[in-house]
C-alpha cells in the first residue's frame, strides 16, 4: 500500500532539474507565445460553429465564460505548482510529489491521452480550413481521402490532418530552438486575423441573429461550455516547459495568466462577432468562421483568414506534440515508461523515438476519427487532469507549508474545492460513451503501472 502512495522528494526533483538535460532559452515572451500558440486554434476556428449551431445558438458566449472561468480556477493552481516546483512533467510531476506515485502515473497516462488525441483533432480542423483555403483557388482535394469515414462526406481518410502531423513532427524531432522561433511567427499571423475578423466583421453583425439568444436553454449551454472547453485547452502546456524556461519561478505563473486572458477575450468576441454576422442555425461546417465572411461578401477576407487558421492551428499542433513528448520523457526518466522515452539524440539533443511516436499514433487517429467525438475525449482527460491539480494544491499546502512559491492560489482550501467541483460538473454533461472509453483507458493504465512501472520504478533505487 505505501509502495503505491510512495512520493518523490522535491528536493530532488529540483536537484534534477538542476542538472540542466534540456537547455534554458526560453523568455516569458517565449512562454506566452507558447501558451497561445497551443490554446488558440481549431476550438475557435472550429468548434465554436459545431457548438453554436448544435447547443446553444448565439449564448456560446456565455459558454465560453463558463468554460473560462472553469480554466481560470484551473490556472491559478498550475501558476502555483509551476512556480514551487518547475520541473518538467507539469500536473504529472505535482502529484508525484503530493498524492503519490499511483495517481501520478494515471494522471501522466491520463495526458498521454489527451496531448495524442488533442494532436490529432487540431489536425482535422486544420484539414478542413487547408481545403476551404484549396477551394477558394478552385481545388477540391477528392472526397475519398479528405475526411475520416464517421463524418459522412464518404471520406476514408483525412489525408492532410495526417500529413500535417508528420510535418511537425519533423519540425520538433529537430530541436526545440528552431520550433520556438517558428511558432513566435506563426501565432503572430494567427492572432492578426483573428483582430482582423473581428475589426471587419463587426461592421456586419444583425442584432436580430442573436434572436432567440438561448435556444437550447441552461441545459445547452452547460453542454456548449463542457464541448468549447476544447478552445482553452494548452494553457497547462506552458507548465510543461518549465525546465526550458529562463527564471522559471517567476515566468511560469504569469505566462500561464496572460495567455489564459488574452484567449478569453479574443474567444468572447470572436463567437459574438461570428453569431452575430450569420445565424447560428448554418455555423455547423467545417470552416464557419471563413463562411461568415463569405455570406457577407468579404471572400478576399474568408481567404485571408483561412492562410491565418491554418498557420495558426500549426502553432497548436506543434506545442501539443512538445508536450506530449515532454510529459512521457519525464516519466521515462522516473523510469514508469521505458528508457526509449528519455533518450535524448546526440545531435538534435531531442528525444527522436519518443517524438516520432507521439507523431506516428496521432496521425494514425487523426485520419479516421471525427473532430467532435476526439474533443469529447480530450475534454474528459483534462478535466480529470484539473480536477487532481485541484486537489493536489490543497494536499500542497498541508504537508509542505515550508515551500515557497512566487505565486499562491488564494482562499485555500475553498477555492481549488470548487474548482474541482466545477470541472467535475462540467464532465458530467459528456456524453456516456466519452466515460465508458476514459474508464478503459484508464482501467489499460492501472494494468502497465501494476505490471510495468511499480517495477521500473526509479523510487525502488
Ligand atoms: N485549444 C486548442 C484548440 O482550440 C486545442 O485548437
Amino acid at each position: 500500500m505505501n509502495q503505491l502512495f510512495r512520493k518523490k522528494s522535491l528536493s530532488h526533483m529540483l536537484a534534477q532539474s538542476e542538472k540542466k538535460e534540456l537547455a534554458r532559452t526560453m523568455s516569458l515572451m517565449d512562454l506566452i507565445f507558447l501558451g497561445v500558440g497551443c490554446v488558440i486554434g481549431t476550438g475557435i476556428f472550429v468548434v465554436t460553429g459545431v457548438v453554436a449551431a448544435e447547443s446553444t445558438g448565439p449564448a456560446i458566449m456565455l459558454s465560453f465564460v463558463i468554460a473560462g472561468i472553469a480554466c481560470a480556477l484551473a490556472a491559478f493552481c498550475y501558476a502555483e505548482f509551476s512556480s514551487a516546483v518547475p520541473v518538467s512533467g507539469s500536473v504529472y510531476t505535482y502529484t508525484y510529489a503530493t498524492l503519490g506515485e499511483l495517481f501520478a502515473f494515471l494522471i501522466g497516462w491520463d495526458l498521454m491521452l489527451e496531448y495524442v488525441l488533442a494532436v490529432s483533432a487540431v489536425s482535422t480542423g486544420w484539414s478542413a480550413y487547408f481545403q476551404s483555403l484549396l477551394a477558394g483557388f478552385h481545388i477540391q482535394i477528392p472526397a475519398i481521402i479528405s475526411s475520416a469515414p464517421s463524418v459522412g462526406k464518404g471520406g476514408i481518410v483525412d489525408l492532410p490532418a495526417v500529413l500535417i502531423i508528420l510535418a511537425i513532427t519533423a519540425l520538433v524531432s529537430k530541436g526545440v530552438k528552431e520550433s520556438i522561433k517558428f511558432n513566435n511567427v506563426m501565432v503572430f499571423v494567427k492572432l492578426t486575423v483573428i483582430v482582423l475578423f473581428i475589426v471587419v466583421g463587426i461592421w456586419y453583425v444583425k442584432p436580430d441573429n442573436w434572436v432567440p439568444f438561448v435556444p437550447f436553454g441552461f441545459n445547452g449551454i452547460i453542454t456548449g461550455a463542457a464541448t468549447v472547453f476544447f478552445a482553452y485547452i494548452g494553457f497547462d502546456v506552458i507548465a510543461t516547459a518549465s525546465e526550458e524556461v529562463k527564471n522559471p519561478k517567476k515566468t511560469m505563473p504569469i505566462g500561464i495568466i496572460a495567455s489564459l486572458l488574452i484567449c478569453t477575450i479574443l474567444y468572447m468576441t470572436v463567437s459574438g462577432v461570428l453569431t452575430g454576422m450569420i445565424s447560428y442555425t448554418k455555423l455547423n461546417v467545417g470552416a464557419p468562421v471563413a463562411l461568415a465572411l463569405e455570406s457577407v461578401g468579404q471572400n478576399s477576407l474568408a481567404g485571408i483568414i483561412s492562410i491565418g487558421a491554418v498557420f495558426g492551428i500549426t502553432t497548436v499542433i506543434l506545442a501539443l506534440i512538445y508536450a506530449q513528448v515532454r510529459l512521457s520523457f519525464a516519466m521515462s526518466r522516473d523510469g514508469l515508461l521505458p528508457k526509449k522515452f528519455s533518450k535524448v539524440h546526440t545531435k538534435t539533443q531531442t528525444p527522436f523515438v519518443n517524438t516520432w511516436l507521439t507523431g506516428f499514433v496521432a496521425a494514425g487517429i487523426a485520419g479516421f476519427v471525427n473532430l467532435t467525438t476526439l474533443a469529447h475525449l480530450v475534454n474528459m482527460g483534462t478535466l480529470a487532469a484539473f480536477t487532481l491539480i485541484s486537489i493536489a494544491i490543497i494536499v500542497l499546502r498541508k504537508k509542505f507549508p515550508e515551500l515557497k512559491a512566487s505565486f499562491r492560489v488564494p482562499f485555500v482550501p475553498v477555492l481549488p474545492a470548487i474548482s474541482a467541483l466545477f470541472c467535475l460538473y462540467l464532465a458530467v454533461s459528456l456524453p456516456l460513451i466519452t466515460w465508458v472509453a476514459f474508464v478503459i483507458w484508464i482501467g489499460i493504465g492501472t494494468v502497465v503501472y501494476f505490471m510495468y512501472s511499480r517495477k521500473h520504478s526509479k523510487l525502488n533505487d
